[in-house]
């Protein structure tokens, strides 16, 4: 048997909507950086988690289920829709569950999706949106950020009779900014009945803005929304990989058609479920978030670098060259995300840590970097 690096290229072929895609590029994890630097005791601001860590509600709900690891999950997550609907005022035929809301995202596009079709996105955005679409053979428009925010204008300029998704991240990722319900019912006026729009709301439970639209009223009004939330990011539960959709029920059926049997774990069925009941750990956290910004806003403005205000528990700060900037942080153990991925090479996104880790980020970045 030769050795692996001997190994030739096969002749197996992939079709060119495979071999273009470039792999979404995570933030890097802490024990990554440790093994590479050997250093100890890095702090990660790169991922926008919650550095509250999970609820305790939901690490003892994962206990409690450990025991019953040999036997498949409920594939249909019936308690956890049970719940989900009761919350938020929707029968249980209008939720889907995901291994992550990223799952969902993929079983959209599968169920919709096919070459000749096109799915309109702000760029940059969720830098999964394209991936996805570009996988099944469609087209991915993206329409230029204006300000950094959505453009929803242009957007709806974009729409034509092959669009059949259009994606709006609202809190955008990586920008922090949000469309209005002003902005958001003009846009709803004009998308044809055909076209899907998939509003990412994996940050909702951050917002301040009274702006920000009632998505869900949306979906009750039986237009074709799919609206996206998550475990993720207020509930700490990223690890598990659980969020859901909410949507009219014949998306959710097609949606199904295409899903795994069993594609949520059942330890993040149970962690989930509790986790709703820890309203404390979803105020603390949202608190935590608050105070943190004010903390970093006022911080980063002292030492001269221009920030862009969020609705999200991320930001994004203007250094001048992101990249050196990321990598000098990375010697001093602080882990941020570089932003040239998304063609804004001047900027570094953060997530808000902890009170210390927020500091530690500050005297960092005064460190490495200096205004322009
Ligand atoms: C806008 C947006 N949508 C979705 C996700 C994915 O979340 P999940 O962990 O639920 O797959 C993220 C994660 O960073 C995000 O920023």
């Amino acid at each position: 048997m030769a050795a692996l690096t001997e190994r030739k290229g096969l002749k197996v072929p992939v079709s060119g909507d495979i071999s273009s895609l470039v792999p979404y590029p995570p933030g890097k994890p802490i024990e990554e950086l440790e093994r590479e630097l050997g250093i100890k005791g890095s702090i990660k601001l790169a991922s926008n988690e919650n550095p509250l860590g999970p609820s305790s509600k939901a690490v003892e709900a994962i206990a409690g289920a450990l025991n019953n690891l040999h036997r498949y999950p409920d594939g249909s997550c019936f308690y956890l829709k049970e719940k989900l609907a009761g919350r938020l005022g929707v029968s249980s035929g209008e939720i889907i569950l995901g291994n992550g809301s990223n799952e969902i995202i993929e079983l959209l596009i599968r169920a919709y999706l096919r070459r000749g079709d096109e799915a309109v996105m702000a760029d940059p955005s969720f830098a999964v949106y394209p991936i996805v679409v570009k996988s099944v053979g469609a087209t991915a428009v993206t329409v230029p950020l204006r300000e950094m925010r959505h453009d929803l204008r242009e957007m709806s300029r974009a729409v034509n009779k092959n669009t059949r998704v259009v994606f709006i991240a609202n809190p955008n990722n990586p920008t922090g900014t949000i469309i209005t319900s002003r902005e958001f019912e003009e846009f709803m006026g004009s998308v044809p009945e055909e076209c899907i729009v998939c509003v990412d709301e994996a940050y909702f439970e951050f917002v301040r803005s009274k702006e920000y639209p009632g998505t869900l009223e949306y979906v009750k009004a039986g237009r074709p929304v799919v609206l996206l939330r998550t475990f993720s990011k207020v509930y700490g539960l990223a690890g598990l990989r659980i969020g859901y959709g909410v949507a009219h029920p014949e998306l959710v059926d097609y949606m199904n058609r295409v899903r795994q049997p069993f594609n949520v774990n059942s330890l993040a069925q149970a962690a989930a479920m509790a986790a709703l009941d820890d309203s404390d750990h979803l105020k603390r956290t949202v608190e935590n978030n608050r105070e943190g910004l004010v903390y970093l806003y006022g911080e980063i403005a002292a030492l001269g670098f221009k920030y862009v205000p969020t609705e999200a528990n991320f930001f994004l700060v203007k250094v001048g060259d992101g990249k050196k900037v990321y990598e000098d942080l990375l010697k001093k153990g602080v882990i941020v995300r570089p932003m040239a991925g998304y063609n804004m090479p001047e900027y570094i996104r953060v997530s808000v840590g902890l009170p210390e880790e927020n500091r530690r980020f500050i005297e960092a970045l005064a460190d490495v970097a200096r205004p322009r």
